[in-house]
């Protein structure tokens, strides 16, 4: 399976802040914001990613994440001059896709819980169609909503509805079939111009092959695109960060654990950051995975 980190956008709710810096680069705590959605990927055991973006944002992100060999990922990156709506990432992606089912996950999504590794794994093994994961919120229709019926089956899908159906929202992650790239291809854009998401989802939907999997409760999804929710995303990371004493989307860790690199590795990462907390953090991992 490959993936793609969609961070296109101009962060316009975020302004000034991302007038000269991407969204992705903000800080969430004690690492930026792309990192999270990259460990979602790296969860799923996807290593191939590609990373769309502003052209004038690629060089920072790439100064930052490298060809990702030092991490054992293949890390490539793609131009969205425009942003056209997310479903445009198969179009810019389709020579990355390939033949492979593929990963998408939007670069100011947090996903954060127990049983996340054992998710993705169950539901990338099990793929035909498209995956779609739902959190209930308070503000639905700021979202993709998804409707499920008595036994959990979705029966409809709407983008940012004026009169929700569900209190559902539709996440920033989701897993398709190779055929995405074609039903993309197919999609008219929407009135707002885009080519809209939720518009692919629905043709899955329509052929009887698309699933909504509802994180629990206890499970966090935080999107960062405005002041109030990086904000809120910092304070929880920081929270459980400090209360627990391990990191969340620590991408050297991760590897490690997902046998991506070795300790030694591990350890020479975090020597290059090591006056930082975050780097003393991934030392102490790699040591402790040695002995
Ligand atoms: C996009 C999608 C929406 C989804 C959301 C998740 O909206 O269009 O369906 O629920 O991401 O973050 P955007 O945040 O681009 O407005």
């Amino acid at each position: 399976m490959k993936g793609i980190i969609l961070a296109g956008g101009h962060g316009s709710r975020l302004h000034p802040i991302t007038l000269a810096v991407s969204k992705q680069l903000l800080p969430v705590n004690d690492k930026p914001l792309i990192y999270y959605p990259l460990s979602a990927l790296m969860l799923a055991d996807v290593r191939d990613v590609l990373i769309i973006a502003l052209p004038g944002d690629i060089p920072q992100i790439r100064r930052l994440l490298g060809d990702g060999s030092h991490l054992g990922l293949s890390l490539s990156y793609a131009e969205q001059p425009v942003p056209e709506g997310l479903a445009q990432a198969f179009l810019i992606g389709a020579e990355h896709i390939g033949d492979d089912d593929v990963a998408l996950v939007l670069g100011d999504n947090i996903f954060h819980g127990n049983g996340f590794y054992d998710l993705l794994a169950t539901h990338r093994r099990d793929l035909d169609g498209c995956v779609l994961f739902g959190y209930p919120v308070t503000d639905p229709e700021r979202y993709g909503v998804g409707e499920v019926d008595e036994d959990g089956r979705l029966v409809s899908l709407a983008e940012k509805p004026e009169k929700p159906r569900s209190n559902l929202a539709i996440t920033g992650l989701y897993l398709y079939s190779n055929d995405v790239v074609e039903i993309a291809r197919q999609v008219r854009p929407s009135p707002r111009g885009e080519l809209e998401i939720t518009d692919v989802n629905r043709v899955y939907l329509d052929a009887g092959r698309a699933s909504l999997v509802s994180f629990g409760r206890g499970f966090a999804w935080l999107d960062a695109g405005t002041p109030e929710s990086l904000l809120q995303a910092g304070q929880y990371v920081q929270t459980m960060e400090d209360r627990q004493g391990v990191r969340i989307a620590c991408l050297e860790e991760i590897a490690l654990r997902m046998g991506f690199i070795d300790a030694e590795a591990c350890h020479r990462l975090g020597a290059r950051l090591s006056r930082s907390g975050y780097g003393s953090y991934v030392m102490a991992v790699a040591d402790e995975m040695r002995s």
